[in-house]
């Protein structure tokens, strides 16, 4: 039976916190091990350049997420690793889909349509600071996606739209030119939670309420003490269900150890002990990989030499692609 592939791209713009270890690194990686499923895992820096405009902060950036993909043992033999940038079938794709795409479909995009609404709102022209990269941003994204006929795209709700658009474009191109696309499939799993932050919100860069993945043992308990809580005393009984606390809990505990929590939480267990356990829990289950990812952050070569190898094998499947993309349009040599 052919492997199913599954594909996902991370924005180089930010350094990983828990709530993308939780939502979608751990599963990504788990997945990773299965035989049926063959993963295709990048590192979306052409994307990165929609958001930032600080250089630094995208290379950063760029190797923190590479160190961290591969310290939480990504098998790079198996799944296929790489950086957008290496592949400049990606760029080639992206043009001959931009002429595939509706602009009417990009004017539909939720990013787009609130960039220009905030502008409306503050009075400015409509297109105000919006970029020709935030209004492509769906075509490069279909080009990642469509390139190596993935079938599942594990994404966060916020990015179906952007899936669902490479399948109207992927759709429009076969219907044109022959069948060349699979049509992707969003993937959202309900059963992985949606991390809170600190601030009891989902944790998000936006938000400024994250903990970062691998902070020093000691910023760890510093950043779980600022989870906020309420002013129920030790002995009171405490809601589970109204607690961040809980919640981060839930997201790395077995479910012994979940049902040993609510318990205590009953019991009115003291904030300072829960926060305390909730530390040991995290930091048990994140210091090996945080020792890999800090040997792996002195050793850019070996990050580099791991991404050369899965851009290698990435512009393999590439460029056989876009050699039939390209015939497909009637771009070949005269004959
Ligand atoms: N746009 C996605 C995000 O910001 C990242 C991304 C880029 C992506 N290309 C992708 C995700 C292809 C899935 C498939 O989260």
């Amino acid at each position: 039976m052919d492997k199913k592939r599954v594909l996902t791209g991370i924005t180089t713009t930010g350094t990983p916190h828990l709530g993308n270890y939780v939502g979608a690194i751990r599963p990504a990686i788990e997945a990773s091990h299965s035989d049926e499923v063959e993963g295709y895992y990048f590192l979306a820096d052409y994307h990165a350049l929609i958001k930032a405009d600080a250089p630094e902060r995208v290379r950063e950036s760029s190797r923190e997420i590479a160190a961290t993909w591969l310290a939480l043992g990504l098998d790079t033999d198996k799944a296929v690793f790489y950086r957008q940038s290496d592949i400049p079938e990606i760029l080639e794709l992206t043009w001959v889909l931009s002429c595939s795409a509706a602009k009417g479909l990009m004017n539909r995009a939720h990013a787009y349509k609130a960039a220009v609404q905030a502008n409306e709102e503050a009075g400015e022209d409509p297109d105000f600071g919006i970029t020709m990269g935030l209004f492509s941003y769906p075509i490069l994204m279909a080009a990642d996606i469509l390139m190596f006929r993935a079938h599942e795209i594990p994404v966060g709700r916020d990015q179906i739209q952007h899936v669902e658009m490479a399948r109207d474009i992927a759709q429009r191109f076969n219907h044109h030119f022959g069948e060349e696309f699979v049509l992707p499939e969003a993937i959202v799993d309900d059963s992985v939670a949606v991390l809170q932050g600190l601030d009891g919100r989902k944790m998000s860069k936006s938000y400024g309420n994250t903990i970062p993945l691998f902070e020093t043992e000691k910023r760890l308990q510093k950043s779980i003490n600022k989870i906020k809580t309420n002013l129920l005393e030790p002995g009171e009984p405490k809601d589970p269900e109204d607690s961040t606390v809980f919640q981060v809990w839930e997201a790395f505990a077995s479910p012994e150890q979940v049902e040993d929590m609510r318990r205590e939480f009953a019991n009115g267990i003291a904030w300072g002990e829960a926060k305390k356990r909730l530390f040991e829990l995290i930091n048990a289950e994140l210091s090996p990989a945080r020792e890999r990812y800090n040997q792996l952050m002195d050793d850019p070569a070996f990050i580099e030499a791991e991404l050369k190898r899965g851009a290698d094998k990435a512009r393999e499947t590439a460029s056989v692609l876009m050699a039939r993309v390209r015939d497909a349009v009637g771009i070949s040599a005269i004959r």
